[in-house]
């Protein structure tokens, strides 16, 4: 990793300008999991108990550079006050005048939030007097939020090229993870990537055929690369238009020594709804009239038992429609091998982007994998083999 990390910096009596991702899942206004914030406390923690100013700026949603007030952060930094076990003071705005007297009040240990980086239309612009504004609060800025390094914005990108710029440890976790997947793998590598459309992750098989050993498609957009090749998928949800794109990917796979695996088994049903009849079939001889929202127990099975020869996984997407029984089985079996595989050898094993981390949480295996990202769009482009403007901007810093 290039970027400094809070190694590099002695943080007492410093005010410390901290890019955190306080963008959480919410449900009916009450925050509906806390990982994010959890994730963040000990980079906060380890700042304040060494005697910085903390000063915590994020995005939540997207106001799209309104003031909304539903899109306060408000709620939020109350929630990180309990989950931090110590007082959050709140400044309305995060730039001017309130920023600033915010900021003047703060002794040493200090923690703040500052309201909704995207309440400024500078934000998302990456507009210089956005980050000259933002950069004028603090000495030294930390940027945690790995989950929203994808973003050139002000308070991600913009602002490293003002304040000297270094890693949070949640930020510093997540490249070495990642690192260890993909970056310099130990061999054999394998993929799981899986999800409804072959479209949205064009990129992201494009770039893994060139970089895995192994890659395991599944979900509905397994379904695309079996028609492409000829098999009947019924009436199961595939991208009739991508079939040649399909093929390419396989050419490409073989050219590049990648194998595909792609299910060999399919459950099936008329209906997506919870617990209908089901069938088990050959992926060759889906049914007409009925549709794949699992892969089959063979193909998992088939999968697990070349576990020990793995070394490294790296894992996007739930293989089945896991919101739905029986529609998780596949997901939650393959979830339970994998964690069990990691705990028991050498395998190092990597998940994320949003499904799959409600998907490795609702197999119960959320803590037993090597590392579980929090990030969703971040990893994908990652994965993509994309350069993160955030992260970049810590390698350039000022
Ligand atoms: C996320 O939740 O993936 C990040 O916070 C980024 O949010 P955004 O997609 O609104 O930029």
């Amino acid at each position: 990793m290039s970027a400094k990390t809070l190694d590099s910096f002695a943080p007492a009596g410093k005010r410390i300008l901290l890019r955190a991702d306080l963008n959480v899942p919410m449900q009916n206004g009450k925050i509906s999991d806390l990982t994010r914030l959890e994730r963040l406390s000990p980079t906060i923690k380890e700042l304040s108990e060494k005697g910085a100013k903390v000063i915590v700026c994020s995005h939540f949603d997207r106001p799209k550079g309104k003031r909304v007030p539903e899109m306060s952060l408000r709620p939020i930094a109350e929630a990180l006050a309990e989950v931090l076990g110590r007082p959050v003071a709140f400044a309305d705005d995060c730039v001017g005048e309130t920023a600033q007297a915010a900021v003047e009040e703060m002794s040493d240990g200090d923690v703040l939030v500052l309201e909704n980086t995207r309440f400024h239309a500078g934000e998302e612009e990456n507009h210089p007097g956005m980050s000259q504004a933002l950069g004028s609060l603090a000495d030294v800025y930390v940027n945690d939020a790995f989950s929203a390094a994808h973003r050139a914005h002000a308070s991600t990108e913009g602002v490293a090229h003002i304040l000297p710029g270094y890693a949070g440890r949640l930020m510093q976790a997540e490249l070495s993870a990642l690192e260890a997947a993909l970056g310099a793998p130990k061999r054999p590598v394998a993929a799981i990537v899986a999800g409804s459309k072959v479209s949205t992750k064009l990129d992201l098989l494009t770039n893994l055929v060139e970089k895995v050993d192994i890659l395991v498609i599944g979900g509905a957009m397994a379904n695309t690369f079996l028609a492409a090749q000829g098999f009947d998928v019924g009436k199961s949800l595939q991208e009739q238009d991508l079939h040649e794109t399909a093929l390419k990917i396989l050419a490409e796979a073989k050219a590049q020594g990648c194998e595909i695996v792609l299910p060999v088994d399919l459950v099936v049903s008329e209906k997506f709804a919870a617990n209908p009849p089901t069938l088990t079939v050959p992926a060759s001889a889906v049914p007409a009239g009925m549709m794949a929202l699992d892969v089959g127990p063979a193909t998992v099975e088939a999968f697990i038992k070349r576990l020990p020869e793995i070394k490294t996984i790296i894992w996007n997407g739930p293989l089945g429609a896991f919101e739905i029984p029986p529609f998780d089985a596949s997901t939650n079996a393959l979830a339970l091998a994998v964690a069990d595989a990691t705990e028991k050898s050498s395998l190092i094993s990597v998940g994320g982007g949003g499904d799959t981390v409600s998907a490795l949480r609702a197999a119960g295996v959320a803590d037993r994998l090597t590392y579980v990202s929090s990030a969703g769009g971040a990893f994908l482009e990652w994965m993509e083999g994309k350069t993160l403007p955030g992260v970049a901007a810590l390698s350039q810093t000022a």
